[in-house]
């Protein structure tokens, strides 16, 4: 049965970060390229409509592209609720400005802290009948409070009409992981223990955590980027194909490879934090908080059995760029009798920010001798996503398609495939020095965000 569509967007957060730099030109975009022209209702603390207007105008000047024409039809369909999210004259307002709306999609782009709040508030005002409700990262603090805020959501809305968003699925360049390794069954014969040495994720940014302090003392990279991005990421790198076009069978697949990894210990795991990030407002002046987290995954199943994997992800880093690179494993000996090549053959899938496929092999340098060089060829070039992960998700969430959303399975979800399997949960320990190279720009420091031991890093 066709599912009808949202008729009302509303967000909360409206004056926030993330609205600024990815919500306005979202929403812009779906004006622009996808025709939308129903209500949008943004919702915050504080703000006027026409100071949230200015705001969107500001964000699509520096995040945009600004499109005169999109921008304005964007304006003509704003509208705002203002208040306290502890305040019930807040989800009042809203519902009166939903007025005659009768399936609004409500996205809290909202410190996490508030999430159970806001739900009940929409709740209680009767903004949630028919709604779906759609959240970001990161969802609990670990298995135990995601349930919990699981079970406050179910109280309210059913599992098909929650919709968990991580924006990197929304990201073309992470499709385009699963679709060219399966849409090509030449990578398949490589893909595996036999050919691959190693595997590493990289998200470097060289930035800090500007003007979200209270936002990232909860999260941490290990919450804000690594156990989302980066997982779903690896995930689509390393999952079996799935059969059939059900999008539950592709969460199968990937619930069986996160099954597969195996528990991190200790030496796995590297933690730091960059210098000055004590002074950042809403940052602890003793904080432990890590910036930064490395971590060596290993996947035990019969593709990937011991190969070495890499997720390095971290603020204030010398660049800014997040890649795949897969290195192909060298030959049993040197047929030419060279001393052994810096890199090996490899595949980078660049995500950001430009976006790129390439393939690095080594080639023979013209000249008499059987000496070689390292060539990189790239076949897959684009300045940016053309569409923007947001729009993307909101797109699929308006329309009510849960193909790029986590679900919850089991009793609770309306699945035809739901069994009674056990969760699967990354387990991640104490933070201590580990077999990755240390960053440079980390201070020592202690405390696992995970599991609360202590545990000094030397950097
Ligand atoms: C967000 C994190 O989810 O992803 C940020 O909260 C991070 O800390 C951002 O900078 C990176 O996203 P992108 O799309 O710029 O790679």
């Amino acid at each position: 049965m066709a599912v009808p569509n949202s008729d009302t967007l509303v967000f909360f957060g409206a004056t926030g970060d993330l609205a600024h730099k990815q919500i306005f030109p979202a929403l812009q975009g779906l004006v622009r390229q996808e025709g939308f022209d129903l209500p949008i209702i943004g919702v915050s603390r504080d703000g006027s409509l026409d100071r949230r207007k200015e705001r969107a105008g500001d964000s699509l000047e520096h995040y945009g592209p600004m499109d005169r024409e999109g921008f304005q039809k964007l304006m003509g369909l704003l509208r705002a609720a203002q208040g306290d999210y502890n305040d019930p004259a807040t989800f009042e307002k809203l519902r009166r400005e939903l007025g005659k709306a009768e399936r609004p999609l409500h996205y809290l782009a909202i410190h996490p802290t508030m999430f159970a709040k806001v739900v009940e508030g929409l709740a209680k005002s009767g903004c949630a009948a028919n709604a779906r409700v759609v959240l970001e990262k990161p969802f609990g603090r670990d298995l135990a409070s995601a349930r919990e805020l699981s079970k406050i959501l179910h109280q309210y809305f059913p599992e098909k009409a929650i919709y968990r968003i991580d924006h990197y699925l929304g990201k073309e360049p992470v499709q385009n992981i699963l679709y060219a390794r399966f849409a090509n069954p030449l990578f398949e014969t490589v893909w595996n223990r036999d050919k691959v040495r190693s595997i590493q994720i990289t998200m470097a940014e060289d930035f800090g955590v500007e003007g979200r302090g209270k936002f990232y003392e909860e999260a941490g990279a290990i919450r804000d980027v690594l156990q989302n991005h980066m997982l779903q990421v690896l995930v689509s790198l390393t999952m079996d194909p799935h059969t059939g076009s059900d999008h539950e069978l592709v969460r199968d697949e990937k619930a069986r490879l996160f099954k597969a990894i195996t528990p991190l210990m200790p030496g796995d795991v590297v933690r730091g934090q960059f210098e000055g990030y004590l002074s950042v407002p809403g940052v602890s002046s003793r904080s432990t908080v890590e910036t930064f987290v490395a971590v060596k995954v290993a996947i035990d199943n019969r593709r990937w059995a011991g190969v070495p994997i890499y997720i390095r992800c971290g603020k204030k880093l010398p660049l800014t760029s997040t890649e795949v690179f897969v290195e192909f494993k060298r030959p049993p000996r040197e047929t030419f009798g060279e001393i052994v090549p810096v890199l090996s053959s490899h595949m980078r899938m660049r995500i950001s920010p430009d976006i790129t496929i390439s393939i690095g092999l080594r080639v023979k340098k013209p000249g008499e001798r059987m000496a070689g060089q390292d060539v990189e060829l790239t076949f897959v070039r684009q300045a940016a996503d053309d569409m923007p992960p947001y729009q993307c998700l909101l797109s699929d969430a308006m329309r009510g398609s849960a193909e790029l959303f986590a679900r919850e399975r089991g009793p609770v979800a309306d699945c035809r495939r739901s069994s009674g399997r056990r969760d699967a949960t990354l387990h991640l320990r104490a933070g201590a020095p580990g077999g990755l190279p240390a960053h440079r720009q980390t201070r020592p420091m202690a405390q696992s965000a995970a599991s609360g031991k202590q545990a000094v890093m030397r950097t």
